[in-house]
């Protein structure tokens, strides 16, 4: 069974083609960071037409690297929620004009469903039932996934998700968007334990997550290091002890959470998933807990943690799969249905 897979939920415009829910046989993505890093975020009426522009050009990308002409695609895979909704919109409206004009059955998938799956992309596969933490731009959770399809939320971020954190920090900081590679960079040559910032627990058996704290805690730090004269941050802050210390604090408390939400529903693997999840200390942090706790760790492959086509493609496959196809009425929504369709409040909520 050939996918093809398409994703432009944020300022991506992304395309893969995927046989037997395997085999990757092309994975082409447009990023839009040029357009939106002089703004320092994402605009959304840029994003949307952005994407318009490269939909065409990525998808027929997509199919010539693969060698698959249109024609020989089983189904149609594509994101349509949660995400900017005028963005999403292109995609899902792209894929129905395929779908109705070549009569190739379509499906729409969940981006978070596409995180939770990308781990399969790499050739180290986890086995079901696995915890997942996916923490991106949009998103910081934790879930049980029990096989391809049911995803169960365990815990959730109650204000800001980690990578929104870290393009905060790092815009407050005078760094380049997006901001979890430029913090990850200048993290490398600081020192964590230079800055204590706080760690957000919060109730002694909660797996939701808070970063508003953290976030309001660089501020402070900032302000107080301020001189009286203007200068750029750069010149009076020390960026890679602060980046570093920052960087800490956040990937201990997305580990730890991790590893209690395995040890609570009794699971032995962890996945990892979404942007923040190309984080090298996050990685290197949650292998080491994890190893020394006793639970395998499976990292996606670090192009995969981003968005990309190739885990549209996947999740529609097991959607395809299951027989589910949708009716042209559908719709794209901006909440993640992955969510709202869990048993919510949690377990440990
Ligand atoms: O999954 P993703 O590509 O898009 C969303 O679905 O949001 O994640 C983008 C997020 C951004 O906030 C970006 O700063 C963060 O992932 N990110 C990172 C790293 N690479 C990307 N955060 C920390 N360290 C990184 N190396
Ligand atoms: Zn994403």
């Amino acid at each position: 069974m050939l996918i093809l897979g398409i994703e432009s939920s944020c300022d991506e415009t992304a395309a893969a083609v995927l046989k037997d829910g395997t085999v990757l046989l092309s994975d082409v993505i447009a990023s839009q960071i040029d357009v939106h890093c002089k703004y320092g975020g994402v605009v959304p009426e840029l994003a949307s037409r952005k994407h318009v522009e490269a939909i065409l050009p990525v998808v027929q990308e997509a199919l010539s690297l693969a060698g698959v002409p249109l024609s020989r695609i089983d189904g149609l895979a594509v994101t349509n929620g949660p995400g900017l909704v005028g963005s999403l919109l292109v995609g899902l409206s792209f894929v129905k004009a395929v779908s109705l004009a070549t009569r190739i059955p379509y499906v729409g998938v969940d981006h978070l469903a596409g995180h939770l799956l990308s781990v399969f992309l790499g050739p180290d596969k986890p086995t079901f039932p696995y915890v997942a933490l996916v923490v991106s731009g949009g998103h910081s959770s934790i879930f049980q996934v029990t096989d391809p399809l049911s995803y169960r939320l365990l815990g959730r971020t109650r204000d800001d998700a980690a990578g929104e954190a870290f393009d905060k920090v790092a815009k407050l900081l005078g760094l380049s968007y997006p901001g979890g590679p430029a913090i990850a960079a200048l993290a490398a040559r600081g020192d964590a334990k230079a800055i204590p910032f706080p760690r957000a627990w919060l109730e002694a058996e909660s797996l939701d997550f808070s970063f508003s704290g953290i976030k309001t805690a660089v501020v402070n730090y900032v302000a107080q290091q301020q001189p009286s004269t203007k200068i750029p941050p750069a010149e009076y802050l020390n960026l890679p002890d602060i980046c570093a210390s920052f960087q800490e604090a956040v990937a201990e408390v997305l580990v730890e959470k991790t590893l209690r939400a395995a040890r609570d529903t009794g699971a032995e693997n962890i996945v990892l998933a979404g942007g923040v999840a190309a984080n090298q200390r996050l990685r290197q942090l949650i292998e080491e807990r994890g190893q020394q706790n006793g639970f395998k760790v499976f990292l996606p492959l670090p192009r995969f943690c981003t968005d990309n086509g190739a885990m549209i493609a996947l999740a529609g496959h097991h959607n395809f799969t299951a027989g589910k196809t949708l009716a042209y009425d559908m719709d794209v929504y901006s909440r993640s249905k992955v969510i709202a369709g869990c048993a919510w409040p949690g377990p440990n909520a």
